[in-house]
């Protein structure tokens, strides 16, 4: 299972330590959580931001763009140091062209679905993305419950593609992790579970043991 610490939960006055922090505690993946305050009810960050952490760490940055219009910004999250860039289903007038863009500028590519869409509205696109995101909670904000009805999408998904990367966002914690490893879960985003604890690495470390633990 890899572990994907999202720093919408970190502390803001100091995102470039925090980066550092959870890539000497083992984190996999960077979550960089953008919120436009259209698509959801929140406003974080943007491409400036991504760009001034890119010199603090050489993890993979998986950019997640909760906002309408994601093409319209996929070029300045490419410029900024986005390995990844996931956008929503629902947000994507053209989501074929979107993860053209983004695979044209030599990022990876990940859909993400809402709780309220359904999982068949993302198998058009099943063999042209490299990862479908299942979003585990209403996209918006941390420290939300995990909504464990999500995994069925996943099993569906792991079901029709195998190989198909999963990644699964909100609500994962010690208690919630081991469903969604024996649900075939691959990538696991984890904000408060990580930037809550004071020690960043066991936080790390513990999640890995119990996805692990899951599986035997
Ligand atoms: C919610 C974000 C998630 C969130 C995860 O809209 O996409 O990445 O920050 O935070 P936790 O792990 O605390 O639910
Ligand atoms: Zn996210």
């Amino acid at each position: 299972m890899l572990i994907a610490p999202s720093i919408l939960s970190a502390d803001f006055a100091k995102l470039g330590e925090e980066v550092e922090a959870i890539t000497k505690g083992g984190a996999d993946w960077i979550h960089i959580d953008v919120m436009d305050g259209h698509f959801v009810p929140n406003i974080t960050i943007g491409p400036c931001v991504v760009g001034a952490i890119r010199s603090h760490t050489n993890l993979h940055f998986d950019t997640h763009l909760m906002i309408d219009h994601p093409e319209r910004y996929v070029p300045q999250f490419l410029k900024a140091g986005s390995d990844r860039i996931c956008f929503h289903l629902e947000a994507a007038q053209d989501p074929a062209a979107t993860l053209e863009k983004i695979h044209e500028g030599g990022a990876k590519t990940g859909i993400a679905l809402k709780p309220g869409t359904p999982v068949e509205k993302v198998y058009p696109y099943l063999d042209k993305t490299d990862m479908v995101l299942i979003m585990t909670v209403e996209p918006g904000f941390g420290g939300q419950k995990f909504m464990a009805d999500m995994m069925d999408k996943v099993k569906a998904i792991k079901e029709k593609c195998p190989q198909m990367l999963i990644q699964i966002d909100g609500g994962v914690n010690l208690e919630t992790i081991g469903a969604a490893a024996r649900a075939g879960v691959d990538v696991c985003v984890a904000g408060t579970a990580v930037f809550g604890k004071t020690d960043y690495a066991a936080a790390i470390h513990e999640l890995k043991e119990k996805a692990h633990e899951a599986l035997l």
